[in-house]
C-alpha cells in the first residue's frame, strides 16, 4: 500500500488517530491545540525526509495548476497520485523513525495530513474523469491546506503565515 509519511508511519504502528483528534479537539477546544515547529521537533533525518517530501508535493502541485488550465487531465490525474503516493522511499524510514515521528507531531497536525491525502486523491479522480470545474474546486482546497499546516505547525519557517 502506498502512503503519505505519516500516514506509513501510523499503519506500520496500527494506531487509528482519528479517535485521539477528537477527542483532543473536544477538550483542549482550540485554536491553539497542539500548535507548534513541528520540524524542529523531529531527529534530523526524520526531518530532511519531511523537508524532501514537501518539495516532491510542491513540484507536483506547480505541474497540476499548469496541467488544470491547459486540460492536460492526464497531467492532473499522475501529478495527483504522485502526492497522494508517497514521495519517500519507505525503506528510508526505520520503524525507529517512524515512532520518533509520531512522538513528535500532536494529533491534529496528523489530520491535516490526511486531510492531504484525501484532498490529492479526489484530485486525482477529478482528473481521470476529466472535470476540470471540479478539478479547480479541489485544488484550491488543496493549497488552502498547504498554507493552514504551515500556519499552524511551521511558523518559524514561514512566519509571514
Ligand atoms: C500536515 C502538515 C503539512 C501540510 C498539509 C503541508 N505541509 Fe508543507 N511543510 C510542513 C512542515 C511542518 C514544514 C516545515 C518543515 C521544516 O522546516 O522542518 C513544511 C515545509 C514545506 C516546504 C519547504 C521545504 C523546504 O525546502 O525546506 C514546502 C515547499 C512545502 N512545505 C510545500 C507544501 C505544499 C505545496 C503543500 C500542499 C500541497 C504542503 N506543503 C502541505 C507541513 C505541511
Amino acid at each position: 500500500m502506498r502512503t503519505t509519511l505519516l500516514a506509513a508511519a501510523f499503519a506500520q504502528l496500527g494506531l487509528s488517530p482519528f479517535a485521539a483528534v477528537a477527542a483532543e479537539e473536544t477538550a483542549a477546544g482550540a485554536e491553539e491545540a497542539g500548535k507548534m515547529n513541528v520540524g524542529e521537533q523531529l531527529p534530523p533525518k526524520v526531518r530532511g525526509l519531511l523537508i524532501e517530501e514537501m518539495q516532491g508535493i510542491l513540484g507536483a502541485s506547480q505541474e497540476i495548476q499548469a496541467a488544470i488550465v491547459q486540460g492536460d487531465h492526464e497531467t492532473v490525474a499522475q501529478q495527483a497520485q504522485a502526492i497522494h503516493d508517497s514521495f519517500i522511499m519507505k525503506q528510508e524510514m526505520t520503524q525507529e523513525d517512524e515512532q520518533a515521528l509520531l512522538a513528535a507531531v500532536p494529533d491534529a497536525f496528523l489530520k491535516q495530513d490526511k486531510a492531504l491525502h484525501q484532498l490529492s486523491e479526489a484530485l486525482a479522480e477529478a482528473g481521470r474523469s476529466q472535470n476540470t470545474a471540479l478539478q479547480r474546486r479541489q485544488f484550491n482546497e488543496m493549497i488552502k491546506g498547504c498554507v493552514r499546516c504551515h500556519r499552524d505547525y511551521a511558523s518559524a519557517r514561514f512566519p509571514k503565515l
